[in-house]
């Protein structure tokens, strides 16, 4: 499978490992990063990693940064994207199964890495149990969000960038 990856700087050790491990089982890893510990911002990771997902450049995602609540609310703005936030197998399994979720997020500084494998495999290993219900559901989901100007530009960041790396922002 084609794995769309990103993360923010608190947990990239965690991302890092987890493409080892993804490809250590075949899978084919588009990381988006963030590569280092320097200090940067999840929505870039969150919206990179979503739109190879959207875009079809990947199948599936997975997001991470301290809790995993920036980058899965960051992903989900991407149209398209359905992020799912788990700290369990089982909730892994439900987001798949029934609302077809094509990213999941975790905390890396929550979850440890032995159960955030066992999530990705989960993840990537159930299959969406399509129904004419859950179908209707999920093109509900689907028709909401989006943005013209933000869609698949990759410079959309560019100015919050250069404040960033003057200083503007702290954590
Ligand atoms: C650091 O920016 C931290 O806020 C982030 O990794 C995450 O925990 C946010 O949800």
């Amino acid at each position: 499978m084609r794995v769309s990856i990103g993360c923010d700087h608190i947990v990239t050790e965690v991302k890092n490992h987890l493409v080892k491990y993804l490809e250590s089982k075949g899978h084919e890893v588009v990381d988006n990063g963030t590569f280092d510990k320097k200090r940067t911002h999840y929505p870039i990771y969150g919206k990179n990693t979503a739109e190879k997902v959207t875009n079809g450049e990947a199948d599936l995602g997975v997001v991470i940064c301290g809790t995993g609540v920036g980058i899965s609310i960051s992903a989900n703005k991407v149209k398209g994207a359905r992020a799912a936030l788990v700290g369990d197998i089982e909730t892994a399994r439900y987001a798949k199964e029934n609302l077809n979720a094509n990213i999941i997020a975790m905390g890396g500084r929550i979850v440890g890495v032995g159960l955030i494998e066992n999530i990705m495999d989960v993840f990537l290993e159930t299959e969406y149990n399509k129904t004419p219900e859950k179908e209707e559901i999920i093109k509900k989901i689907d028709i909401l969000g989006g943005n013209e100007e933000q869609s698949n530009n990759e410079h959309f960041f560019d100015e919050f960038i250069e404040k960033w790396d003057r200083g503007e922002y702290h954590d």
